[in-house]
């Protein structure tokens, strides 16, 4: 059955130069957005301008190849750029109401670290922080942190939960109101009110408690991006927001209905998690128009960037020994990214696809769902992924950064607005009470006193 209309919750995906992995080559583009700090001011204040729910900053601990012809090609691959977590922090103070999340992978971080520094955040912006879980599935970064080696796939969801569990727990060691400052008294904080954890698992021994205040929505936005099954059990356990691939209707609907399903075991309900797609949109005031942005784009991949994408799709084989205008060979299943892995392979081998055909098909979106077309064709694609339950909102990746934003801005948020799919105003001042999400209560407070704490944030 379709929903009743409703409004989507919109994210702005920002990869510095654009999700195009030719996108800093483009006339157009920044060339040295990943380090230059009013380029993301203009563009995190267009958002906000645009009432989108947030910002989503992505990110790697460390540059994902070894190959260095592709490296010098390219400003993907977190090849030099900001760390997000700085980055938002220092957007903070130049936006009032847009939301920020920012990736922090659980094989690469301490439990402690992560809820410390999305705390802080989430303080600094008033309550407007998202913390995006990854266990990382590249290699290269676990070189940067004392291994040979990545975890294997389920061990490191195995220690991505346990992780979770101590950071919300962490979250909790101050009760709303605990912290009273009162000068007449001398009290600083309630010590009824101030919580140890003494966390004693698997994986880590924290004691906690922590040394930053409780936010004014409770604790940061938790937001979860892996598709395999235990990326998916994940999610329904802990994350308040999945942001996702899928490239076809029936593939949204299908994950959709599957991971809104695994929430009742954990006694919550379909709508406290948002499943945010990516989408990749190449606006035109006319279709020609959208193809010609698009090819344009296209004609500026180098084939030893686009063989360096598809060889990280399909699990890290080196592809450059295959002849260009040959099919797919046979790959072992590695320990990388499951998911990504099984969705490009399927793609090339349905298709028939050649390495060369297949880097032009996912180069661009890198496996996320592309759209090209008119302001109202792209609209038409949105709503019915979303009015089949296929998506509650988007993650936009614009090709071209700042013009790939202002597009979809100036075209396709009014179109969306003409069909009563897209917010006029922010519906409140938290990322939580925009994106519709509850406030959590404090496991330590009884539920009268969180409602009154709910009711004074
Ligand atoms: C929209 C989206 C954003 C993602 N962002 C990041 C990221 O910033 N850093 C990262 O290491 N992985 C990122 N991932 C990858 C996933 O978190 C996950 O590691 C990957 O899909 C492998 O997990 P799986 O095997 O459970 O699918 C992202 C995935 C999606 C769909």
């Amino acid at each position: 059955m379709a929903r009743r209309k409703g409004q989507l919750k919109l994210g702005a995906f920002l990869y510095p130069t654009g999700h195009h992995v030719a996108a800093w080559r483009h006339p157009e583009a920044q060339a040295d957005a990943g380090a230059n700090f009013s380029h993301y001011v203009q563009l995190a204040q267009a958002a906000e301008a645009a009432k989108f729910d947030l910002i989503f900053m992505a990110d790697g601990v460390g540059t994902r190849s070894d190959n260095h012809r592709y490296l010098s090609r390219t400003a993907h691959s977190y090849v030099a750029q900001f760390e997000p977590i700085t980055l938002l922090s220092a957007l903070a103070a130049v936006t009032q109401r847009i939301g920020f999340v920012a990736t922090a992978s659980t094989s690469f971080n301490e439990p402690f670290h992560i809820a410390r520094k999305f705390a802080s955040l989430d303080n600094i912006s008033g309550g407007r922080a998202g913390w995006n879980l990854v266990t990382s599935s590249s290699e290269h970064e676990a070189l940067n942190f004392n291994r040979e080696r990545h975890f294997d796939h389920a061990e490191r969801y195995q220690r991505a939960a346990e992780f979770a569990q101590v950071v919300t727990g962490l979250w909790d060691s101050w009760e709303d109101g605990a912290l009273q400052r009162d000068k007449a008294s001398g009290l600083y904080f309630d010590p009824a009110r101030r919580h140890v954890l003494n966390h004693k698992g698997r994986f880590f021994q924290v004691k906690g408690p922590l040394n930053v205040p409780r936010s004014p929505q409770g604790h940061p936005v938790i937001v979860q991006a892996g598709s395999s099954p235990a990326g998916k059990a994940l999610a329904a356990e802990t994350a308040e927001v999945i942001f996702t691939a899928q490239q076809t209707l029936d593939d949204a609907v299908a994950f959709y209905a599957d991971v809104k399903g695994r929430l009742a075991q954990h006694g919550r309900q379909p709508d406290d998690l948002k499943i945010m797609p990516g989408v990749f949109p190449v606006v035109g005031r006319s279709e020609s128009e959208a193809q010609e942005k698009f090819e344009q784009l296209q004609s500026l991949i180098h084939p030893e960037v686009g063989l360096a994408l598809i060889s990280g799709l399909t699990g890290g084989v080196d592809l450059s020994a295959y002849p260009l205008d040959g099919p797919i060979p046979e790959l072992p299943e590695t320990n990388a990214s499951k998911s990504r892995q099984q969705l490009t392979l399927e793609l090339a081998r349905r298709e028939k696809l050649s390495l060369r055909e297949l880097y032009l098909r996912v180069a661009g979106a890198r496996g996320h769902w592309q759209l090209v077309g008119t302001a109202s064709q792209i609209a038409d694609q949105l709503e019915e992924r979303f009015v089949n339950h296929g998506a509650d909102g988007y993650n936009i990746m614009p090709p071209v950064l700042p013009t790939g934003l202002t597009d979809f801005i100036e075209l396709v948020l009014p179109e969306l607005r003409r069909r009563g799919l897209f917010r006029t105003e922010y519906e409140g001042r938290t990322l939580r009470e925009n994106l519709g999400l509850h406030r959590p209560r404090n496991r330590y407070q009884s539920p009268e006193t969180a409602a009154l704490a709910t009711l004074a944030a």
